[in-house]
């Protein structure tokens, strides 16, 4: 039996932390306190102007693939997730690809999935694994988010963040990831998007992140906690069985409310939220390397990473690290 298993991890979180004083201090209507009590975060990472996904996409992919302890060019499969893609065409995959130097010739291609384009990227390439056509896969989600916020919407504008992380996934006779499960319903698009688009020289309607907060907070909820659910009963485990949850890091809120749904107590919940705010597909990579490095996720124990987002697109994988 061929298995999919985490052989690295790495992210990256461009330049120095932005606090929720310095959005304030750049004329935005909020204030720590209400940023905090409503999501979590205290600060953000923002981008520079001339930084793009896959230049974040190419420090967290180096640090995975250290990690794994290879070489870009023993990466057979790229695989990135973003919703900020550095431009239409080519992939930010084969720019990323380009940018590691690999010219082997491995496969590289985009997952569009918002939030949930992690768990999509993962569960593809752990397909392709488990295929035996390829052998190892580099996953990526990779935001510059910072680029299509309205400043002067302060609903949405102070949730966000930019930010890498990556995974090295590797063909194993051992145990990795134990099940997967993704889901969409194109018919909630209005809650959350960017509705915009470039034609004929032009943005055509509106290029910023648009979102009903509350309908997107009660859908999070919902089905975070019902694939959840799904990935263990695929694998027939209970809750308990499970070492961390590691969900979407989009609101401190959505997350307990998660949590306490599935009977998982805050405890073994990784919560990097405060640190980086919503970096939509970068997000639980970035979770994932951040617990790894700090020493609490350590080898052999179970993990279930969740995601929901725009589209709405939702998923989960069940995975022995
Ligand atoms: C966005 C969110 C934090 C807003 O919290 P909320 O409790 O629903 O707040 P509301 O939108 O009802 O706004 C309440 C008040 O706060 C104000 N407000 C909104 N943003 C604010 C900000 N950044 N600072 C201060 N006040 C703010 C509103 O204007 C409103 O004021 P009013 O009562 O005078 O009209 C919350 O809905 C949420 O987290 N939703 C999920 C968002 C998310 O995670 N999206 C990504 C999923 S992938």
């Amino acid at each position: 039996m061929i298995y999919a298993r985490i052989a690295g991890t790495g992210s990256f979180l461009p330049g120095e932390p932005v606090s929720n004083d310095d959005l304030v201090a750049r004329g935005i209507d909020t204030s720590d306190e209400w940023i905090v009590e409503r999501t979590g975060i205290r600060t953000r990472h923002l981008a520079a102007r001339d930084v793009t996904s896959s230049d974040l996409a190419c420090e967290a992919s180096r640090r995975a693939i250290a990690a794994a302890g290879l070489q870009p060019e023993d990466i057979d499969l790229v695989i990135v997730a973003t919703s900020t893609p550095d431009c239409i065409f080519p992939s930010t995959a084969t720019l990323l690809q380009s940018k590691l130097g690999m010219r082997n010739g491995a496969a590289a291609f985009d997952v569009q999935a918002v939030c949930t384009g992690f768990v999509y990227g993962l569960t593809i390439a752990e397909k392709f694994i488990r295929s035996g056509s390829h052998k190892r896969a580099l996953v990526v989600g990779a935001e510059v988010f910072s680029r299509i916020l309205d400043w002067s919407d302060r609903g949405t504008c102070v949730l966000f963040g930019d930010g890498a992380g990556a995974v090295v996934l590797e063909a194993s006779d051992k145990p990795g990831i134990l099940a997967t499960a993704l889901h969409a319903d194109g018919s909630h698009h209005p809650i959350l998007c960017v509705p915009g688009a470039v034609a004929s020289g032009q943005v055509i309607g509106d290029p910023f992140l648009r979102m009903d907060g509350q309908a997107v907070f009660k859908f999070a909820v919902k089905v975070l906690g019902e694939v959840a659910n799904e990935v263990l009963a695929e694998s027939g485990m209970e809750a308990g069985a499970v070492d961390w949850l590691i969900p979407h890091q989009a609101n401190i809120r959505i997350i307990q409310a998660t949590a306490k749904r599935l009977g998982v107590p805050m405890e073994k919940v990784i919560a990097t939220v405060d640190r980086h705010g919503n970096t939509s597909a970068a997000s639980i990579p970035l979770a994932l390397d951040l617990a790894v490095r700090d020493g609490r996720i350590r080898a052999g124990q179970r993990i279930i990473v969740e995601g929901v987002g725009g589209g709405f697109t939702w998923g989960a994988a069940l995975l022995q690290f």
